[in-house]
């Protein structure tokens, strides 16, 4: 399943738990923002804490939100590429998480 989902945009919070329940993988498009780059002082304040980038922040979060997010970020970069590749070894800590979470929690 291919939607729009990113750590400010959560619509689909109900439906990735459904699908990871049933073994779906879900592929979230937009994962950074898209043609509206993610921007967060949470974000920020975050990566600066964790010495990483907001984008690496943004796609760690997504892969410790559910077992069956898989994820394929858009760049025309090869900065960015590397960049993205090394967020999949970043784990949040509880507390990062935590703060994370309420970026959505605004918008809602
Ligand atoms: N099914 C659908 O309807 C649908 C719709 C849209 C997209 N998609 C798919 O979803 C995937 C991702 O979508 P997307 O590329 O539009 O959105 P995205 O990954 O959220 O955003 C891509 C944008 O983020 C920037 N970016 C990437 N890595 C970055 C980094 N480390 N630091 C700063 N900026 C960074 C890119 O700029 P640079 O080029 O400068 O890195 C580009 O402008 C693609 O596979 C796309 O095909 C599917």
């Amino acid at each position: 399943m291919q939607n729009a989902y990113n750590v400010a945009h959560r619509k689909d919070d109900a439906l990735i738990d459904d699908l990871a329940r049933d073994g779906i993988a879900y592929v979230p498009f937009f994962p950074l923002g898209g043609f509206n780059p993610l921007q967060s002082s949470i974000l920020s304040d975050v990566a600066e804490r964790l010495g990483r980038t907001p984008m690496q922040v943004a796609l760690a979060w997504l892969l410790c939100r559910a077992p069956n997010i898989l994820l394929i970020p858009g760049t025309s970069s090869v900065a960015h590429l590397r960049e993205n590749v090394a967020a999949a070894g970043l784990e949040l800590p509880k507390d990062a998480i935590t703060a994370l979470d309420g970026i959505a929690a605004r918008d809602r």
